[in-house]
């Protein structure tokens, strides 16, 4: 079965995964790769029904990409649901793993596996400056273009 969904992780789900969901998304409009389902959700439920955070918000939009979506814990039901959950951290991923029935383990996985210029964490920039948000677009683009290659393949 090619994977179709995909679920990106953080712990707000307002900062680092809309993003990523939003970057992944407009990627495989323009490859009209539209089959591509994807969706976000934080492993904290503490901006439940929130928007985005407007640092997010901004950089997505200065690069021509607009963040619709609103902040939702993740559910039981994801680890069925979709083909790959991508956590955007070590911590993030510990948790996916803990929660994640045996049978799904293997969707779980680290965002930066697919960034070419290495692995590691896609850095919490919720206390940090704006150009934490910057370096989060530039590094979750590379990755969301290297993802998109390999499914494609
Ligand atoms: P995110 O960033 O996990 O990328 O959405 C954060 C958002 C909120 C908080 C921490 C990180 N917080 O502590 O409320």
């Amino acid at each position: 079965m090619p994977i179709q969904r995909i679920l990106f992780v953080c712990l707000g789900n307002i900062c680092r995964s809309p993003l990523a969901e939003a970057i992944f998304l407009q990627l495989a409009e323009a490859a009209d790769r539209a089959h591509l389902e994807a969706d976000s959700a934080g492993t904290s439920g503490w901006h439940e029904g929130e928007r985005a955070d407007p640092r997010s918000r901004e950089v997505a939009q200065r690069n021509g990409i607009h963040i619709q979506s609103r902040s939702r814990t993740v559910r039981d039901s994801d680890f069925a649901l979709f083909d790959l959950i991508l956590a955007m951290d070590r911590e993030n991923l510990r948790h996916l793993q803990q929660r994640c029935p045996d049978e799904h383990r293997h969707k779980v996985r680290l965002m930066r596996e697919w960034d070419p210029a290495g692995p590691g964490d896609v850095p919490d920039p919720y206390y940090g400056g704006p150009s934490g948000f910057d370096d989060n677009f530039a590094m979750l683009h590379r990755c969301c273009v290297q993802l998109l290659d390999e499914l494609g393949e």
